[in-house]
C-alpha cells in the first residue's frame, strides 16, 4: 500500500471509530451502582399515571420524540419558560398537546430522595417512553443510559419538529438530519397506532386542502365523514381529540400501518407513506409481519435516545427537571 493509501485508509479508520464512540457513549445498566432502584421507580410512577389515565402511555413516547429531535436527548422539552424565555414546552409543537410532564416530576421526586443527584432527567423521559410504550402491548427493550441534562430550552427552535402536513422527502430529510434512515422513519411513525390527535393536526384535510375548500383526495371517504363528525369546521375547542388508531387507540399493534393502507392515516404526513415506493413497500410488510415491527421500533427507539446526547461532565443532572440549576 502506498503511504497515501495508508494515510486515507488511517483517516477512514480514526472517523469510524469515532463514530462507534458517538453510539456507544450511553451504557446499559449505568445507574447499577450509583442508583441501582432507578428503573424500577420509574416504571412504578408511569404504572401509576397509566392507571389513572392510560392516554398518558402516548403522551410519554411522544415526549422523547420531541426532547430528542431538538437539541438532542437532554430534557430541553420539560424546562419551564421564565419570564425572559419562552421554552420548547410552550411551542405550539408542544403546548398544548404535549401530556406526561407531571410523571416525570413525581419519578425525579423519588429519585432525588433516594439517590440525589445522580439520575438525569434525560434518562428518566427515556426510560418512561419504554415503559409506556411496554405498558401499551408494545416489546420492552433495554434503554441505554447515562445522558446528561441540558440547559437550554427555546420554542423557536421547535420548528425542526416535522409537520403533519409533510411529504415523504420532507420527513426523510428531516430524520436524516438526526441520524435516522428512512425505514427508521417509517418504523418510528408507527408510534401513531396509540394515542390521539388535536382536530387541528389534520383538519386542513377535512376542510381546507390545499387551500381550496376540497377534502383531501387521499382520505377515505367514510373516515372523513366521520372526522368531520367529531371535528366540526371551525372549531377551536382545544379539548377535542380523536384516536389516530380508532380500533385500538390504547395498543401498540400494528394498526397503524393497517390504517395507512386503507387511506386512514390520520395526518398528511401517515397517508403519504404510500406515494413513495419505498416507504409504501414498508407500510406493507409491517402491516403483515407485527413481530418485525416490534423489533424493529425498540431498535429505532434506541437509536433515536442517543440523538446529540450530553455525556461525561459536560451538561448537569438537573435537581428538578422543570429548572436548570442556578
Ligand atoms: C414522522 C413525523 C411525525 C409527525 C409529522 C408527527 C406528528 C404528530 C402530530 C401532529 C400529533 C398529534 C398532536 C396533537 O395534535 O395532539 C402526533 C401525536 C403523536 N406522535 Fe407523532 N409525529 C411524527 C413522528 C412520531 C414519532 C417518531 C413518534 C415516536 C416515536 C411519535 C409519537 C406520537 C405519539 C405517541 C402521539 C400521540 C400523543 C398523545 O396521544 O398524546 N410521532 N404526532
Ligand atoms: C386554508 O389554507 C390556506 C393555505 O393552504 C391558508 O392560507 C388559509 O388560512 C386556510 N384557511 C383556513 C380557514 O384555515
Ligand atoms: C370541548 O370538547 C370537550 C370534549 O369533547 C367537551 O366536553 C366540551 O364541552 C367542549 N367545550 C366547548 C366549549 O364546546
Amino acid at each position: 500500500m502506498n503511504p497515501k493509501k495508508l494515510h486515507c485508509a488511517t483517516v477512514v479508520f480514526i472517523i469510524y471509530f469515532f463514530s462507534l464512540n458517538v453510539h456507544s457513549q450511553l451504557e446499559i445498566g449505568f445507574y447499577s451502582i450509583l442508583c441501582s432502584e432507578v428503573e424500577f421507580i420509574v416504571k412504578d410512577e408511569v404504572r401509576k399515571a397509566f392507571a389513572m389515565n392510560p392516554r398518558i402511555a402516548a403522551g410519554l413516547v411522544r415526549m422523547h420524540f420531541h426532547d430528542c429531535f431538538i437539541r438532542g436527548c437532554d430534557a430541553s422539552v420539560l424546562i419551564d419558560s421564565t419570564p425572559q424565555n419562552t421554552a420548547e414546552k410552550d411551542s405550539p409543537a408542544n403546548s398544548p398537546s404535549l401530556i406526561g410532564y407531571e410523571v416525570i416530576d413525581n419519578a425525579k421526586a423519588r429519585l432525588e430522595a433516594v439517590c440525589e443527584g445522580i439520575v438525569s432527567c434525560a434518562d428518566i423521559v427515556a426510560f418512561a417512553a419504554r415503559d409506556s410504550f411496554e405498558m401499551t402491548g408494545g416489546l420492552g427493550y433495554d434503554v441505554p443510559a447515562g445522558r446528561r441534562d441540558g440547559r437550554i430550552s427555546l420554542a423557536s427552535e421547535t420548528i425542526k419538529l416535522p409537520s403533519p402536513a409533510f411529504n415523504v422527502d420532507q420527513l426523510t430529510k428531516i430524520f436524516a438530519a438526526k441520524g435516522l434512515t428512512q425505514e427508521e422513519m417509517v418504523t418510528l411513525t408507527g408510534a401513531h397506532t396509540i394515542g390521539h390527535s388535536h382536530c387541528s393536526s389534520f383538519s386542513n384535510r377535512l376542510y381546507n386542502f390545499s387551500g381550496t375548500s376540497r377534502q383531501d383526495p387521499s382520505l377515505d371517504r367514510s373516515y372523513a365523514i366521520r372526522l368531520k363528525r367529531q371535528c366540526p369546521q371551525g372549531s377551536t375547542n382545544q379539548s377535542l381529540v380523536v384516536p389516530m388508531n380508532p380500533s385500538s387507540p390504547g395498543r401498540a399493534d400494528v394498526g397503524f400501518y393497517v390504517d395507512v393502507l386503507v387511506n386512514r392515516g390520520l395526518f398528511t404526513s401517515d397517508q403519504v407513506l404510500l406515494k413513495n415506493p419505498a416507504t409504501k413497500k414498508q407500510v406493507r410488510e409491517n402491516a403483515r409481519k407485527p413481530s418485525l415491527w416490534m423489533r424493529k421500533f425498540s431498535a429505532a427507539m434506541v437509536k433515536m435516545g442517543q440523538i446529540g446526547v450530553i455525556t461525561g461532565d459536560d451538561g448537569e443532572i438537573r435537581r428538578n427537571c422543570r429548572v436548570v440549576n442556578g
